[in-house]
């Protein structure tokens, strides 16, 4: 799947310019062209500047051309933190939470992420494969064009791999890009109840059969109080790392456990969620080069104090903003509310947050050189707002502004095709 496409007379294309993550004040430096164009040829960015340079001599022949007066554009967002394939849902979970339990006692008393891993073990592929179907579909809607998705609901050898060899399939059928994570450290199941060591050791023997089946390019763990400690995460990040995946980490989240410090030690390309990480942490995420990725929606779902995502910029951090979607913490993949719950109440500017979930969401699953901005070279994934300016996302707070997406180089959302002039 690739096409020829041609933006032209954009309000603004908004570049997010760059090939790598964006630190403290760089996040501000949207690289913003007014009365802008795009040319997409073959699903690769192959020009991007004023609409009269680029085009005025340009032969439009074999390409749709449309043009998007009075509207933004902008790179697809990159939705780096996600558990979109599960089965089951948890709306009686989220309706306890209200009568004052706290997530954690939920889990500790056998629901939470054991209620969706009962799910998740009894669904068929083709079942997961469905609903994964309808939730990216979703999220493209969203403007989202690639997505990174972990498995973690199996919690056992065969659901694992059935989880991840779901993502596979989806990966194949449906326009978004999808980047798998293997998430076996996600809790300790009720059959190992006690002896999360002998745990950890479980999923340590599966990596090398993760790794040679391509089935996940990065490794995760929930580090948490009464989940997984930091002693068992770098544990497990050590064989990850030798073996060549990748590494993320749930860090810091409910409790300042150390997670963040971690990251930065062993080097994980992000460390996610955050709220409590401690000023240390930070600092040496910074200095590390750990993106910082801060999961709003999920804050806000479980009434917590949000990150401290100002203070992250300010000490130097690249910080990246997702949505989390999963079942229990927060079943939601509104990009729009995150990124209006960001600048509300984390106090990022709205170039700031745009950033996040573009080039930084890129940086955060690896992928700043291929896509995350509009330049050349780079994967032809657009978004066109029906607003003149990103900063409609925000102050349209919750509400969908996304009009067309574009995945390399082909239009494959949009609310209406009247104005596609081809
Ligand atoms: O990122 N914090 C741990 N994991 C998920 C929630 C998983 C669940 O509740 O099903 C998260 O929030
Ligand atoms: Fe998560």
């Amino acid at each position: 799947m690739s096409g020829n496409i041609i933006i032209k007379n954009a309000a603004q294309v908004v570049t997010c310019k760059g090939f790598k993550a964006k630190q403290g004040r760089e996040m501000s430096d949207l690289g913003i062209i007014e009365n802008g164009a795009v040319i997409i040829r073959d699903g690769i960015v192959k020009e991007v500047g004023l609409s009269h340079e680029i085009l005025d001599d340009f032969d439009t022949h074999g390409f749709t051309v449309m043009d998007a007066a009075n509207k933004a554009v902008l790179p697809g967002f990159v939705d780096s933190h996600t558990h979109f394939v599960f089965g089951g849902y948890r709306a009686d979970e989220f309706a306890w939470r209200l009568g004052g339990e706290s997530y954690m006692e939920i889990m500790n008393r056998g629901g939470g992420i054991a209620n969706t891993v009962r799910a998740t073990r009894k669904a068929s592929k083709d079942e997961l494969a469905r609903l994964g179907l309808k939730r990216l579909d979703s999220m493209l809607s969203f403007g989202v064009t690639t997505v990174e998705g972990k498995s973690g609901y199996g919690l056992d050898h065969d659901t694992e791999i059935k989880q991840l060899e779901v993502m596979k399939r989806l990966d194949g059928i449906h326009p978004v890009d999808i980047i798998p994570s293997f998430l076996g450290a996600h809790a300790v199941p009720p059959e190992f109840k006690g002896r999360s060591d002998e745990f950890i050791d479980l999923i340590i023997r599966m990596l090398p059969e993760i790794v040679e089946g391509k089935l996940a390019e990065f490794c995760d763990v929930f580090c948490e109080k009464n989940v997984f400690s930091v002693d068992q995460s770098q544990r497990l990040f050590l064989k990850a790392k030798a073996l060549g995946l990748k590494l993320k980490i749930h860090a810091d989240e409910m409790v300042q456990l150390g997670g963040s410090e971690l990251a930065a030690k062993v080097g994980a390309v992000s460390a996610d969620h955050l709220l409590k990480a401690s000023d240390r942490g930070i600092i040496n995420m910074a200095r590390a080069g750990v993106v910082a990725t801060l999961l709003p929606l999920t804050a806000f779902g479980l009434k917590e104090e949000f990150a401290r995502g100002r203070h992250m910029i300010d000490q130097g951090c690249a910080v990246a903003l997702a949505t989390d979607l999963n079942p229990g913490s927060c079943f939601s993949e509104s990009i729009p509310l995150v990124f209006a719950l960001a600048c509300l109440y984390m106090d990022l500017t709205p170039e700031e947050a745009l950033t996040a979930l573009t080039i930084n969401g890129a940086a955060a699953i690896g992928r700043a050189h291929t896509i995350g901005s509009i330049d050349k070279g780079k994967l032809g994934d657009l978004v066109i707002l029906e607003f003149p300016s990103y900063r409609f996302i925000p102050y349209h707070i919750g509400v969908n502004t996304v009009e067309t997406v574009i995945k390399r180089g082909e239009i494959v959302f949009t609310k209406s095709l009247a104005f596609c002039d081809s």
